[in-house]
């Protein structure tokens, strides 16, 4: 099909992104790191993909109606994408920080300029949280306890996208690994992915494991991340926790190998991708390619090790922190 040359709306131009092998950092190696470059999806971020999915799905299933508030705990990026097409779609948005510190200024201010409503939190809301918590439980998840509660109080008025445990962010990336196996012929050795909710890394892996025999899947975590996860892990889903991530751990087959990374390893790779390659991502990019090009480095014969540029770079000019 010939490209289109004038697009109806920018949702047109989510997902389809491309494909770059890094000469640089990858010179020298037998194998190849190749990056499929999320951060030029409209709104600056994979997460345009799910944000999409996730809202006609819930409008074809007649639980986002006009008129309604759509809601989300995010540490900026589903908020932005959120933001962006719901906005444009002409329904209001909030967006709460999932907890205190963790939404960066820019992504904040972005989430506002596009006339979101974004509510961030201090350490003493959580104390606040844990008196009236909804399910009695430890409140490491405040954001997502207060859309929760949201949700419960005004459920003919809200939809809470529940990115963490949404189908349909899982299937949004089924397509992104749609386009990696088109992109690189069916040739992909490793895929490498930071995990948040899980959902790209899961969808990703779904269908590779099908596709591709032998094809290697490696998680990231942040290494600030509290919980410690593994494969095979019988991790408990609840309203507000666990979700994609519990069931990708128990999935037996699904995830290889999972490791953690520091904010130093992460970000001394991310200012190498800006100034060695032009490529301008957010930190958890420089997590993926870290652990690319340990891959690379160590795979016997040529092999295709292929990651994702999750975000871009203009959401930390004020902190370089490593966060999904
Ligand atoms: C910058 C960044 N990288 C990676 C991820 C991981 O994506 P997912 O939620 O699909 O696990 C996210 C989102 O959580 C993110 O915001």
């Amino acid at each position: 099909m010939k490209p289109k040359k004038i697009h109806d709306s920018v949702l047109e131009l989510i997902g389809n992104t491309p494909m770059v092998r890094l000469n640089r950092i990858g010179a020298g190696l037998v194998s190849e790191i190749l990056v499929k470059v999320e951060y030029m999806n409209p709104s600056g971020s994979l997460k345009d993909r799910i944000a999409v999915e996730m809202i006609e799905q819930a409008e074809k299933e007649g639980k986002l109606k006009p008129g309604y508030t759509i809601i989300e705990s995010s540490t900026g990026n589903t908020g932005f994408a959120l933001s962006s097409i719901g906005t444009l779609k002409g329904y209001k948005v909030r967006i709460y920080e999932t907890m205190p510190g963790k939404a960066g200024a820019e992504k904040q201010k972005m989430m506002h300029n596009v006339g979101a409503e974004v509510r961030l939190m201090e350490p003493a809301d959580i104390e606040h949280l844990r008196e009236r918590s909804v399910a009695g439980s430890e409140v490491e998840l405040p954001g997502r306890q207060l859309c929760l509660e949201d949700e419960r109080a005004e459920p003919d008025k809200i939809w809470w996208a529940r990115q963490f445990s949404n189908k349909d962010n899982v299937k949004a990336h089924h397509v992104t690994a749609r386009e990696i196996l088109e992109q690189t012929d069916g040739k992909v050795d490793v895929f490498v992915q930071s995990i948040g909710t899980g959902g790209s890394l899961a969808g990703i892996a779904e269908v590779l494991k099908k596709e591709v025999p032998n094809v290697k899947v490696i998680g990231i975590q942040p290494a600030s991340s509290k919980e410690l996860w593994h494969p095979g892990m019988d991790f408990p889903a609840t309203e507000t926790k666990g979700g994609i991530v519990s069931a990708m751990l128990k999935q037996q087959g699904l995830i290889d190998v999972l490791v953690r990374i520091t904010d130093t390893e992460a970000r001394a790779m991310t200012h190498r991708l800006w100034q060695e390659e032009g490529l301008y991502c957010g930190v958890s990019s420089g997590a993926n390619v870290h652990f690319a090009l340990e891959e690379a480095k160590k795979s016997g014969g040529k092999k295709s090790i292929v990651t994702l540029l999750c975000d871009h770079m203009n959401r930390y000019l004020t902190e370089e922190r490593y966060v999904t």
